[in-house]
This record gives C-alpha cells, structure tokens and sequence, in this order.
C-alpha cells in the first residue's frame, strides 16, 4: 500500500473481530513506528502492549468506574479535551457522535443505549489488543505530546500493512490507576494515549463512519 493511500485508508474502528494478533506482528508495527521523528531525537514513547487477561481486567475495572461515573486521576487532567462552547471545534465533535450514533440507530434521548455506547470505548471496543503509550513523567508533556503524536499516527499507519485497523484513544488511558494496578507499568511513567488494535469487523455499523475534514482551502494562509 503506497502512502497516500495508507493515510487515506486510516479510519477510526470502533468494533473488532476476537481474532488474536500475534505478537511478533505488533513488535514489527512498533519496530517500524519509532522511526517517528521527535524533537532532537528524544523519543519520549515508551509502550505497554495489553492482551489476554490483563486487558480483560483493565477493560473491567473501566467499566465499573465509569459506570459509577468515578473521576479519573488528577495526572490524567490535560487529556480531559474541552472545546469552547459554539465554536467550530465543539460543533466538529458532536457532528462525529451524531453520525456514530446515526450509523448505531442510537436515539438522542435513550440514555441507555448512549451508556452502552461510551462503554465500548471504555472497553477498547473489544479489541483483542491495546497499546498504551506511556512517558516519562519527568518530561515537560509539551513537546512529548508532539513526538509522541507521531509514533501514534505510525503505528496507525503500519498496522494496515497486516490488515490491522486501530482507534486512538483518549478514553482508553482517562483511568490511569487501572492500568497502574493491572500492567503494573513504573510509577515512575504515565499513560498518554491508547491504541486499539486489531481486526476489523466490517459488518458493523460504526465501522463505515467517513469523518469529514475541512476544505484545505479554509485552513491554509497561501504565502508564497
Ligand atoms: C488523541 C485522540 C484521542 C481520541 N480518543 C477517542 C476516544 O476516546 N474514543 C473514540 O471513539 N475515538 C477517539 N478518537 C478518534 C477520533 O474520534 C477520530 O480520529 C476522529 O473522529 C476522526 O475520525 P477518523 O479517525 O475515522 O478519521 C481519538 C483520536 C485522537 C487523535
């Protein structure tokens, strides 16, 4: 796959088969990511690959916490995104959960189905793996963010190569002292970002969401 294509192909997946991902398969994902550029070649990624029971655990224990709308740690307060109220970015963001929900036959008032919704993304829309991406909490997050950007979009990106798709997400990694508790990851590190990894069930409705971008010609200064 040529790389327009590959970044044209990328889409957000949102259920996966229960197909298992061999594991030499992630590494050589995770091999060619951090080729990733990153501010002098700091490379503030670390990752910390979920599967099998651990997961499991991990996907419970979101569950219930956000079941009974538990807040998440303070360290994990700046992944906590806030749009200004009537801007362009806030009316993105309910424009994509209106067509999820769409597409899902979720009705804006049943607030059951809309539980059942967020669950999923609490559960890693049950895919068979997740990747955490962890950094150094010595690190300024400024510039980390960035790089670490960067692997993320990567590691997107290569997955598709064995037919992998992936979901990054925020709320995979909103409670962080799960994964603390379960993958046991150095206290000394923090959770960023997770990826869900895996095969795609095509079948599902979420799955053929084509997010929108804006015309380029709205967010480019031409000054040349
Ligand atoms: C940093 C980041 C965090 C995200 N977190 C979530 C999330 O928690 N749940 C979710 O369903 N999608 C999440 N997404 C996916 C976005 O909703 C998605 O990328 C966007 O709607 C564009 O759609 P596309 O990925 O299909 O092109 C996240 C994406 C990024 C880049």
């Amino acid at each position: 796959m040529d790389i327009t294509e590959a970044i044209k192909t990328r889409k957000s997946i949102r259920k996966f088969k229960t197909d298992p991902v061999p594991r030499e398969i992630i590494r050589e994902i995770l091999e060619t990511s951090v080729r990733a550029p990153s501010a002098e070649n700091t490379q503030p990624w670390e990752f910390v690959v979920l599967g099998g029971t651990v997961l499991e655990n991990i996907k419970k224990a979101n569950v219930e916490k956000i079941r009974n709308y538990e807040l998440p740690p303070k360290e994990m307060e700046h992944l906590m995104v806030t749009r200004p109220k009537d801007s362009i970015y806030r009316k993105r963001q309910v424009e994509i959960g209106m067509k999820l929900f769409e597409l899902m036959g979720i009705a804006r008032e049943d607030k059951e189905k809309r539980a059942a919704w967020l669950e999923r993304g609490f559960r890693y829309f049950d895919a068979p793996v997740a990747i955490i991406i962890t950094m150094d909490s010595a690190l300024p997050e400024l510039g980390a963010f960035l790089d670490i950007g960067m692997v993320t979009q990567n590691i997107c990106l290569a997955a598709l190569k064995y037919g992998l798709h992936t979901c990054i997400e925020n709320q995979g990694v909103t409670y962080s002292d799960a994964i603390r508790k379960y993958a046991d990851i150095p206290e000394s590190t923090k959770p960023v970002v997770s990826i869900a990894l895996g095969y795609p069930d095509w079948d599902f409705p979420a799955n053929r969401i084509e997010s929108e971008r804006e015309p380029i010609d709205n967010t480019v200064l031409w000054r040349m």
